[in-house]
This record gives C-alpha cells, sequence and structure tokens, in this order.
C-alpha cells in the first residue's frame, strides 16, 4: 500500500493505482506529524510534498520502505534518519530547472523594472499619461549578476542572463570546472565580494543548517543600495524580518520572492511594502513540469515498494544494509 499524503497530479495516481492499493490523505495543508505516523503504518511507500515533516515517528513504522518527495528539495525529510532506519528516500531533480529558472528571472525582471508596483499603478487610476520619471526602475541588460548556489537551476538562470547581455559572477562552495565556467561565461568569487558587486543577487542554494539565514541583516548592508534580491529556493535562507528592514529602509532595491520562512505566511512587513514581488512557491508551477514531477515521484516510489532502486535515490547507502 502507498500513501499519497496530498494529490498529485496524472499520471502520477494512475501509475500508483496500477501498481498497489493507494490511500489518499484527508485534504490538509499541514498533517500533524502524528496523522502521518499514523498513515505510514502499513504502508510500503509514502509519496510526500514538502509541506510534510517526515521524521523519526514516521520513519521507524516497520515495512516502510520508500519515502518519495515530490519536489526536488528534500528538507523536510531526515534524509540520516530514513537511511537509519534502512527507508529509502528519493526527490525529483533535473525536470523542473528550467521552469524554475525562468520564473526566478521573470522575479528579477518584475522587481527590477517595478511591474507589479506598475500594474497596481494603472488599476488603481494613478496613471495620468507618460512621465519621464514616472516608476523609474534598474537596466537587467549590461547589469552584473551574483548567483549564489550554481546547481542545475542557478545555471540555468545563468544561462538566461547570458542572452539578457548581464556579466555573471557566482558563489558555491564547489567551484564549477574551468569548462563549465568558460561554456556559461561566469567567474566564481567569494560570497561578499559577489554581494557587493552585483546589481541583481539570485538565491539557488538547498536549506541546510548551512544555508539557513545565509541572507540577514549583514549580507544586505553589503549589497548595493540599487541592488535587486531573488529568492526561489527556500524561505528560511532569508531572513525575513532583516528583508523587510533592508526593502524599508532602501538598503536594497527591490526582492522577488516564491518562498517564505513560515509559509503559507508571508512576514507582515513584507506584505505592506511595494518594492517586493510576491509569488506564492510557483516556481515549478507549469503543467508540464508538476506532471512530470507526479510521474517521476510515483516511479521512484513503485520502484521502491517493488524492492528495486529508484533512480533518484538520495540515500543508497540503505541498498548495502540491506544485502
Ligand atoms: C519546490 O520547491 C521543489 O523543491 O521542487
Amino acid at each position: 500500500m502507498v500513501v499519497l499524503t496530498h494529490p498529485i497530479l496524472e499520471p502520477g495516481p494512475t501509475l500508483l493505482r496500477e501498481a498497489t492499493e493507494l490511500r489518499l490523505l484527508p485534504n490538509q495543508y499541514r498533517h500533524p506529524v502524528e496523522a502521518l505516523r499514523k498513515a505510514a503504518e502499513g504502508a510500503q511507500g509514502m509519496v510526500t510534498q514538502l509541506m510534510d515533516p517526515i521524521g523519526e515517528e514516521v520513519l521507524r513504522a516497520p515495512g516502510l520502505k520508500i519515502v518519495s518527495n515530490v519536489a526536488v528539495g528534500y528538507d523536510n525529510i531526515d534524509v540520516p534518519t530514513a537511511t537509519r532506519h534502512g527507508v529509502m528516500v528519493t526527490n525529483t531533480p533535473g525536470i523542473l530547472d528550467d521552469t524554475t529558472a525562468d520564473f526566478a528571472f521573470a522575479l528579477l525582471m518584475a522587481a527590477g523594472r517595478r511591474l507589479l508596483e506598475a500594474d497596481r499603478f494603472v488599476r488603481g487610476g494613478a496613471f495620468a499619461g507618460w512621465a519621464i520619471d514616472m516608476l523609474l526602475g534598474h537596466d537587467v541588460s549590461g547589469a552584473t549578476l551574483g548567483i549564489v548556489g550554481f546547481g542545475r537551476i542557478g545555471r540555468g538562470v545563468a544561462r538566461r542572463a547570458r542572452a539578457f547581455g548581464m556579466r555573471v559572477i557566482y558563489y558555491d562552495e564547489f567551484p564549477a570546472t574551468p569548462e563549465v565556467e568558460q561554456e556559461l561565461g561566469v567567474t566564481r568569487s567569494e560570497l561578499y565580494p559577489l554581494l557587493s558587486e552585483a546589481d541583481f543577487v539570485s538565491v539557488h542554494v538547498p536549506l541546510t543548517p548551512a544555508t539557513r539565514h545565509l541572507f540577514s541583516s549583514k549580507e544586505f548592508a553589503t549589497m548595493k543600495p540599487s541592488a535587486v534580491l531573488v529568492n526561489t529556493s527556500r524561505g528560511p535562507v532569508v531572513d525575513e524580518a532583516a528583508l523587510a528592514h533592508a526593502l524599508k529602509e532602501r538598503e536594497i532595491f527591490a526582492a522577488g520572492l516564491d518562498v517564505y520562512e513560515n509559509e503559507p505566511q508571508v512576514h507582515p512587513e513584507l506584505l505592506k511594502l511595494e518594492n517586493v514581488v510576491l509569488a506564492p512557491h510557483i516556481a515549478s508551477a507549469s503543467v508540464k513540469t508538476r506532471s512530470r514531477m507526479s510521474e517521476v515521484a510515483a516511479r521512484n516510489c513503485i520502484t521502491g515498494v517493488r524492492g528495486g532502486r529508484p533512480p533518484n535515490l538520495l540515500n543508497p547507502e540503505v541498498l548495502d544494509s540491506r544485502r
């Protein structure tokens, strides 16, 4: 039996139903841990989403073989504990890179050129005719983009930036190879020089203890007053209270956010500001990509339940312990 903690898109449910008995949990955004624990009892597989905290209570369920997350990020799952209990964990990498990079770029442009503010301005009836100084933003073309976290999505953003004539620098603790740097026309920088040089900063790191609040008061103070911050990674990478303060005090020019520290809540101070574009965690939300994520998560789960090695296995050590 496989538990689906939230609905997924076709062909995911059909594939799962063809392979096994499927149980969909009652509709609830945040299932209490106790409900997840109970759901895991008697299940061989669980298809989970980023709002499901999967820790010891769930992972120790006897017979549970696999937790398949419908996301590339998997900070909601305690992977070492899963490994200890012999439970495989999978994610959906490589499918949503372009869709997410497109959206990061959309946020970058919207924030830099004040697109949402302009829309509110027109709808509010404030447009009284062309004016030389109306809603002035900052150029994307020719600007310097600093990419923090240079994995697949960060690299996708770099490719788009090149087409806009941007200069691209990146920070990642693991440098890309010289070939990749050359192909993408990017240069590695340390974090603080990047923050002080970049006109736009786009964040693409996973959430780990090391990246929690990677962006806070000190980092905003290092950025240019004309700089724009874009976050499509995970909310807690940015200290939201410090960001709201920096935006309000014009320490930085604007921000574009798709993710929040305590989703679905958004810091109340951010909601009051004009110079931040707010999206509801939809960077990978295209019909094609979300369907494909659902399909891949279903296939990972089915393979795991049948005792095989799922293609996107995050903790291959579990297989060693079974031998
Ligand atoms: C979404 O945020 C994901 O990690 O896929």
